[in-house]
């Protein structure tokens, strides 16, 4: 066959075979076989040594372009195919995906504090309705028909003669009522005022109701209470203070203030008062207690009830109630 002829068909088939290879694996057989010491066209380099010089000079040349040429045709085979391998395997820099995390309420965290820091001294914490008897919301706790404290509360009236509970002092009925003291409960929950809202009103918050009743029961025995649950649940130290105030359930009746954390003389959420009222109280009302079929002579006991939503806005720095009850997840997620 003419060195030439021999030549075209190396050319040819290196090129086929060159196109044919798919893989790493076909690339390197075809590089064993074409390309390496002993390959193909080496072998050809290597029989021009028989053949005449005017052959060897020209046939020697072009093969010499032939395993220029081959080399880098395959080095670029080799390169493209690496980049596909490279793009169809796991890429490490692409962002993780988030795993959305729930969280409790700001509510719920507070009033689960509540429960713990009540049921750790001894409180038993009861659930009462919030579709609730006149009777109890109102007569029970000495506010009978007609009484005027009942305007302090403005109320949800339901068609059944029935109502949404104005606070959770309307549970004493409920816990009071055929059971023998001592007794220590805790009633948080829901209530329901008829009123316009605002940054500190609304129509729906949450409230804590607590009662505790015994032999020798006195002021003195709700204050050492306050004193151990007010930092407790405002998970800070804080300072309070008693002073006189009026509920119908109550005698003497006293509010509970807390010293003002946020500013030493006066600020927007202490009204410039440096005080911040969290709770009302009072020694049991004798009618109470005998509306509950105990003796006034010979128990008597003190009872407190706040607001949850008014401890959630101080320990969070909430400024506005709403926020609690808007479902906002932006503001939730905060917490
Ligand atoms: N029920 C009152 C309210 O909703 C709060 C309250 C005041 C509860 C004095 C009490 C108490 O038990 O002794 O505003």
């Amino acid at each position: 066959m003419p060195i030439e002829t021999e030549l075209k068909r190396l050319k040819e088939a290196a090129g086929a075979a060159l196109a044919a290879s798919k893989n790493g694996r076909d690339l390197d057989l075809f590089f064993a076989e074409y390309l390496a010491r002993g390959g193909k066209i080496s072998s050809f380099l290597r029989g021009l040594k028989d053949v005449s010089i005017e052959e060897r000079r020209t046939a020697g040349k072009e093969a010499n372009l032939l395993r220029q040429e081959t080399e880098r045709k395959y080095a670029e085979k080799k390169r493209a195919l690496r980049g596909e391998v490279a793009a169809k395997a796991l890429d490490l820099t692409i962002p993780g995906k988030r795993r959305e995390r729930g969280n409790l309420h700001p509510l719920t965290r507070v009033r689960m504090d509540i429960e713990d820091v009540f049921l750790g001294m001894g409180f038993l914490v009861e659930d009462t309705p919030e579709v609730e008897d006149a009777k109890f919301n109102f007569d029970f706790v000495n506010m009978p028909a007609g009484h005027p404290a009942r305007d302090m509360m403005d109320t949800f009236w339901l068609e059944n003669g029935k109502l949404l509970r104005t606070h959770t002092s309307a549970g004493q009925a409920r816990v009071l009522s055929g059971k023998k003291p001592p007794l220590r409960v805790l009633i948080p929950g829901r209530v329901f005022r008829r009123e316009a809202t605002d940054a500190s009103h609304e129509t729906t918050f949450y409230q804590y109701e607590g009662i505790m009743i015994d032999e020798n029961i006195s002021l003195a025995d709700f204050k050492g209470v306050i004193a151990e649950v007010m930092p407790r649940i405002m998970k800070r130290e804080i300072n309070y203070r008693v002073r006189p105030g009026y509920f119908p359930f109550v005698e003497p009746g006293i509010e509970v203030d807390i010293e003002c954390f946020l500013c030493r003389s006066g600020c927007s959420v202490c009204k410039g008062e440096k005080w911040i009222e969290v709770m009302g109280a009072g020694m049991v009302h004798p009618e109470v207690l005998k509306n509950a079929g105990i003796d006034p002579r010979k128990y008597r006991g003190f009872a407190f009830g706040g607001s949850i939503d008014r401890i959630a806005m101080l320990r969070f720095g909430i400024r506005d109630i709403r926020l609690l009850w808007s479902g906002d997840l932006h503001f939730l997620k905060q917490f």
